[in-house]
């Protein structure tokens, strides 16, 4: 079977549209003629680097469109009559003719070839809040007092920093509810660019930046940027091995140590009070400083949660991050960095490179929600909504136990998701629920190394999702598993 050659088109998107319009094109060039054979799906896969589902959606579609046709035991061919030329969409001629080569410099990998969770029909991500239930009535009063009464400075180009309404309740909150005082605050386009901004001030090419062994890739993502090298500290049940950090901080030039100790991510475990200062007493003397990514903070079930990092922090070399992603919807995209104020000009003169500031007018109309109660009113309400899901999931995972699945987890104290071992063909099961509508993320996606991956965990998210969903999904998981 010969191999096409053919551009995909990166603004289409899509993948499986843009796989289509690729065929399309080669179909209307004459490289492919009617009648003739496509290489099968498995191999378009592998050409195209995703997954085969993905193109049996292009072919799908191709087929619907009247491009191809499939025979029995003959797979896929172009059609014998093709649909007429003018049916063509303006966009698919452009990208037939396209000749211009971007010279790209920096082509960081996503897993191109997966849906976007919110797309799946049951969404078993992890860090998904019900965004069906934000008040978003409530929140649009809150949003046109700020344009009520506006203040005009806070909507020009400077107060870097934040507006003063913002900054003044986030920093009334993280002193009362997490003990955080003696800490500049900064208005951030969400956690993602805090990590980014810390990077670029904090990173050079070579530097080393200690991270969970299992973690959070976006944050990776962000610290690579600069040229700086990952080393994984290395976990347990307990947490971090710190005997283990400390070899790996002596021995290297270790800038950054991060960290998410309240629910670890993915494990969801809470970094005990003595590990935590053992870390710190490390950080302290080897000079390093901790980004310390307190992301889900707030959905804290059994007690207390423990006080942050950046709570104790005598020397100032924590930097604390906070989200309003769980909190309100993750396109709300806004957050707040606490820094130590030797490191607060640098990052506010950094991030006017970029961004100047965050938008002053949702940071009003949070700052508004906050002084009138509406924000610890939502707070309290899905908290207790996520411990009733979270309760509930564990006992739909007993009631398989009880047929005979072997499971293991340990319940987390809070957060919006289970790290869960279903021993073996962890990855396979990611596979076949993309297939049936599932998002669904496994252990081999969150190891810094790879060889690590044991192919047993899976991280189910169960707080965007109704009892009802939760268990068809459920279903459809532990039919796959028990097949297996
Ligand atoms: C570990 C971790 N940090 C931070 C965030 C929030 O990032 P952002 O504020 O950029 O939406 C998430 C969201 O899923 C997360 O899982």
């Amino acid at each position: 079977m010969k191999e096409l050659t053919i551009i995909l088109e990166p603004t289409i998107k899509p993948v499986y549209l843009r796989i289509a319009s690729a065929i399309r094109a080669a179909i209307s060039n004459g490289q492919l003629k009617p009648n003739e054979n496509l290489p099968s799906a498995r191999r378009l896969a592998e050409q195209f680097e995703v997954n085969r589902h993905t193109v049996m959606a292009a072919l799908q579609e191709l087929i619907a469109q009247g491009w191809l046709e499939s025979a029995e035991r003959k797979g896929y061919q172009v059609a014998k009559f093709l649909p007429v030329e003018q049916s063509l969409d303006q966009s698919t001629k452009l990208a037939a003719q396209k000749s211009f080569i971007w010279k790209i410099n920096n082509q960081l990998s996503f897993n191109a070839s997966c849906k976007p969770a919110h797309e799946h029909r049951y969404n078993f991500s992890g860090g998904m809040p019900d965004i069906s239930l934000f008040p978003f009535k409530e929140f649009k009063q809150c949003l046109s007092q700020s344009l009520a009464r506006p203040k005009i400075e806070d909507f020009t180009y400077g107060k870097k920093e934040g507006t003063t309404d913002f900054l003044e309740q986030v920093g009334l909150y993280l002193r009362r509810v997490r003990s955080i005082t003696n800490k500049k605050l900064i208005a951030v386009n969400g956690t993602q660019e805090a990590l980014y901004l810390i990077s670029q001030v904090l990173l050079k090419p070579g530097d080393c930046v200690a991270v969970e062994s299992l973690g959070y890739r976006p944050a990776w993502q962000a610290f690579r940027t600069t040229g700086a090298k990952l080393v994984a500290m290395q976990q347990n049940s307990e947490g971090i091995d710190v005997q283990h950090l400390e070899k790996l901080i002596s021995g290297r030039t270790v800038k950054l140590i991060y960290l998410t100790p309240l629910h670890q991510y993915p494990t969801t475990i809470t970094l005990p009070l003595d590990k935590r200062m053992q870390i710190y007493a490390l950080a302290a003397k080897y000079n390093v400083a901790i980004v310390e990514d307190d992301y889900d903070h707030e959905f804290h079930f059994n007690s207390q949660p423990l006080a942050p990092m950046a709570a104790d922090d005598p020397q100032g070399l924590v930097i604390y991050l906070a989200s309003f992603s769980k909190i309100m919807f993750p396109g709300c995209r806004i957050g707040c960095m606490a820094v130590d104020e030797s490191l607060f000009t640098a990052m506010i003169n950094y991030r006017s490179v970029i961004n100047h500031k965050s938008n002053p007018l949702i940071q009003e109309a949070i700052a508004y929600w906050m002084k009138e109660g509406g924000f610890e009113r939502h707070l309290r309400k899905m908290t207790k909504l996520y411990q009733r899901r979270r309760d509930f999931l564990i006992q739909q995972l007993k009631e398989y136990q009880n047929k005979g699945f072997e499971l293991n987890y340990h319940i987390p104290a809070g957060g919006m998701a289970i790290w869960l071992d279903v021993g073996r063909s962890a990855k396979a099961l990611e596979e076949f629920a993309t297939t049936q509508g599932i998002f669904l993320q496994t252990e081999h996606q969150f190891h810094l190394e790879q060889e690590n991956n044991q192919d047993r965990f899976i991280r189910l998210g169960f707080a965007g999702m109704s009892s009802e969903m939760l268990t068809e999904g459920l279903r459809i998981i532990f039919d796959f598993i028990r097949k297996r």
